[in-house]
């Protein structure tokens, strides 16, 4: 694998050092497994940086076709079950893609009107049946909670594969806090990481499960400080902020963004979940008081991120995407990139991983 053999395209300086360190780095044997990926308070701060390293890792190899011809063969022993009954756009395709960049062929079921599920199959049957077919099952679903369901039934089974929770209703998005602090650290790389920042999460904090996760996240950096931006309506819930008063992580809240917005190392824009809404009660929040637009691009300090999961609606304005402190297009790739080292760590294959590297 010699780069001037195959010259590689776009390889700035950054990744030539980190492919060079890569081909001799030690193997590292004292790496942690990682059966079941389903709630973010399983992440410890070693296991964080560790995957961060794993993602970055990946993606030098990737940098280049021989690179990439290598990572086709890291997983291709393996096959993954697609399980999304709730929509998505941006974690399907990373998955899937991330499924292909390591040779894991994939199966998917979409929408439950298609499965067995309309037959009245118990949900239980129907993961049984996905781990007659498969090596690992990601999932995303309406309900709290099935992801650890699933993982408890397959553990008592012969056939205990990992499950990955990729959204559980209004509750968690494990991946998405990874992706989301894999993006915070490297926009940080030259201050220090997330250590010491202030980070704003704004919108519908009562339902979106990103910044729900991510605040759990929090305990693992040090000195960092929240301040939640929402109507009062749809402001952080008690579990999570009894979670943060737990591990002395401040925060405060807010319904002034203005006030806030300069104090602000990040800003984590969300949208209205309506698609949650009951009796149409996102409708009655003026939501342009909880927008970043070019007037707020003002405010936000020159060394500033702005991040969001996407989708968006009109909470982020498309005039900020050119700013270079917007981050969320990156972080959409990242998102990618952190996946493929989610997979790579479930299948245990990091010693593999570093000896393709060589
Ligand atoms: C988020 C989700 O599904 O929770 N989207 C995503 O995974 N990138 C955010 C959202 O839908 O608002």
């Amino acid at each position: 694998m010699n780069a001037s053999v195959n010259p590689p395209d776009k390889l700035d300086d950054e990744w030539i050092a980190r492919r060079e360190d890569l081909r001799h780095r030690p193997a590292r044997s004292d790496r942690r497994s990682l059966t079941h990926l389903l709630d973010p308070r399983q992440f410890d701060r070693e296991f964080l940086d560790e995957m961060c390293d794993l993602t970055t890792d990946i993606r030098t190899l990737a940098k280049t076709r021989e690179g990439l011809n290598a990572l086709r063969s890291l997983l291709s022993h393996k096959r993954a079950m697609l399980y999304f009954t709730q929509p998505s756009t941006r974690t399907f395709l990373s998955f899937n893609n991330a499924c292909h960049i390591l040779g894991i062929r994939t199966s998917e079921i979409r929408d439950s009107s298609t499965s067995s599920e309309v037959k009245g199959e118990s949900i239980e049957d129907s993961i049984r049946t996905f781990s007659s077919y498969v090596d690992v099952i990601i999932m995303r679903t309406a309900e709290k909670g099935l992801a650890q369901r699933a993982a408890q039934l397959l553990d008592t089974t012969p056939r205990p594969l990992p499950i990955i929770n990729a959204g559980s209703g209004k509750d968690q998005h494990p991946t998405q806090a990874l992706l989301d602090i894999y993006t915070l650290e490297r926009s940080f790389s030259d201050s220090g990481g997330i250590d010491g920042k202030t980070i704003g999460m704004m919108g519908d904090l009562a339902r979106g499960r990103t910044v729900r996760s991510l605040c759990y996240l929090m305990k693992n950096y040090r000195d960092v400080k929240l301040v939640f931006v929402a109507p009062h309506a749809f402001g952080m819930e008690p579990d999570i902020k009894q979670h943060l008063a737990d591990h002395e992580i401040p925060f405060r809240e807010t319904t002034e963004l203005d006030a806030v917005l300069g104090d602000l190392d990040a800003i984590y824009v969300t949208r209205m979940q309506s698609e949650h809404d009951i009796d149409g009660e996102s409708a009655l929040v003026d939501l342009s008081r909880y927008s970043i637009g070019p007037e707020q691009l003002e405010k936000i300090k020159p060394s500033g991120v702005v991040m969001h999961p996407l989708p968006r609606g009109p909470e982020l304005h498309p005039d900020v995407d050119n700013d270079p402190r917007a981050k969320y297009w990156r972080q959409e790739r990242n998102g990618m990139w952190m996946r493929a080292a989610v997979l790579t760590k479930v299948f245990g294959a990091e010693r593999e991983f570093y000896e393709l590297c060589r």
